[in-house]
């Protein structure tokens, strides 16, 4: 008997019978919908204005200094006290914690080299410019303009490092050895590429055109990934293959810090940047072209930038959380629920109102929390980095 229903299990459709899918009708429009959000892994990045981007010996350098307490002042915070490898990069908090507790959220570092704005209000405009702010900001790992310097030129493996990535001994000037230390650690984060998930799968199937692989993807995430592409607009925002745009947008989180203080998100980040000696208009832009200067020297603050925040990517979101600038929003149900029930009224007056309460049902509502999980997928522990100099 047992082994009649395993023949007619086998027979309704391989070895997974139990977990036998469809696959929904899916029209010419929303399959090249679905494939912009693809290649994934998408092509390397090289980054114009950082000479070490790309290069072996840099990104070594780089993944050494991230893991270094020495680049802090009290020798007990690195970048990876906060962007953390088991934690997807991040640190599993609402708020950040250095050596106060922060007003915003650790933000993923996955696919960070693909952005061209960086931080929640887009103060940075390079990787590495963005990576300068946490050495020096007393409330993150205070360690002062001198102290990369001081540590690249009397420690020998990473003066050796230094060497074989800058190809010159570190010298005399702080502020470069700053910049270049920076640079290191820009051109190791770039190598973040968070690994293919069953959404890649799906979509490179549907692309292709093979159902019974397409078919493999359950019925549940096919509607919420129908709803995030079609009714939701989801993918007016978090659009191409990392699911956002790079750029900022107010879907109504309150941006009030305390009582009578607000973040004021990108209009603040717009005039830290354009007073940043650090930024692509300075002298520390490697591009000779000027070309990775364009979009910096072209932007201007508006009004309607009060109280945006970069649009997050969506990759891992699920292992994730709390969500928002703020960590205010604690589970991806609880974000769904948000963009179903937001208030108009928080949302930013004179912005365009791109968001709006969707009112999901809630079907809606869990099938589109199911496509957001197949964006997930677990990584294998990250290996120790190699020596510098062996
Ligand atoms: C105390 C915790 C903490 C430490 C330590 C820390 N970061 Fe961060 N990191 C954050 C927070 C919080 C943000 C968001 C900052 C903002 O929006 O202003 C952030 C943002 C970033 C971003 C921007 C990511 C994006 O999506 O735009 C990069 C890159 C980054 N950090 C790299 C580093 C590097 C490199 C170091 C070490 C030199 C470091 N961080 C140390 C908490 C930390
Ligand atoms: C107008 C652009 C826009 C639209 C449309 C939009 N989002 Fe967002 N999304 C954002 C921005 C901006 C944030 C960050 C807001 C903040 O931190 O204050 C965000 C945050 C998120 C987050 C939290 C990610 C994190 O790391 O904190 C998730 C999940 C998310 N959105 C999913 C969705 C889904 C699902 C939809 C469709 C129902 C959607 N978004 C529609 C712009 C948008």
């Amino acid at each position: 008997m047992t082994r009649l229903l395993l023949l007619l299990a086998l027979l309704a459709g391989g070895a997974g019978a139990s977990n036998a899918q469809q696959l929904l009708d899916w029209s010419a429009d929303e399959i090249a919908s679905v494939g912009q959000h693809g290649p994934w892994p998408p092509p390397p990045v090289r980054d114009p204005s950082n000479r070490v981007s790309g290069m072996p010996a840099g990104i070594l350098l780089g993944e050494h200094l991230f893991n270094d307490l020495r680049l802090s002042g009290d020798g007990r915070m690195s970048c990876a006290t906060c962007h953390q490898a088991g934690r997807d990069w991040s640190d599993g908090l609402a708020k950040a914690r250095g050596n106060v507790e922060l007003d915003r959220r650790t933000p993923t570092l996955w696919n960070v080299g693909y952005l061209h704005w960086f931080g929640w209000d887009g103060a940075g405009d390079s990787l590495w410019a963005q990576s300068i702010r946490p050495l020096l900001d007393p409330r993150e790992m205070n360690g002062g303009p001198a102290r990369p310097a001081t540590l690249l030129r009397s420690d020998a493996q990473l003066a050796c490092g230094y060497g074989k990535a800058f190809g010159e001994k570190p010298g005399i000037d702080d502020e470069k050895l700053l910049v270049d230390t920076a640079k290191a650690l820009a051109a190791f984060q770039a190598t973040l590429v968070s690994p293919r998930t069953s959404f890649d799968d799906f979509r490179d199937a549907l692309v292709a055109g093979d159902r019974d692989r397409a078919a493999r993807y359950p019925l549940a995430a096919q509607r919420g990934l129908k709803l995030f592409i079609g009714s939701a607009n989801c993918n007016l925002c978090h659009l191409g293959p990392r699911f956002t745009s790079g750029e900022f947008g107010d879907v109504g989180i309150p941006f009030f810090v305390r009582p009578g203080e607000v973040d004021t998100g990108r209009h603040g980040g717009l005039g830290r940047l354009a007073a940043s000696p650090f930024n692509l208009l300075g002298k520390y832009n490697d591009d000779p072209t000027g070309a990775s200067a364009r979009r910096t020297r072209h932007v201007q603050r508006q009004h309607t930038n009060f109280g945006e925040f970069r649009v997050p990517g969506l990759r891992q979101v699920g292992r994730g959380g709390p969500y928002m600038h703020n960590g205010s929003v604690l589970t991806l149900e609880d974000v769904v629920k948000h963009y179903s029930e937001v208030s108009p009224d928080r949302l930013h007056s004179d912005g365009v109102p791109v968001v709006r309460p969707l009112a999901l049902s809630k079907e809606q509502s869990a099938d589109l929390v199911s496509f957001l999980r197949t964006l997930d997928t677990e990584v294998p522990p990250r290996p120790a980095a190699p020596p510098l100099c062996p």
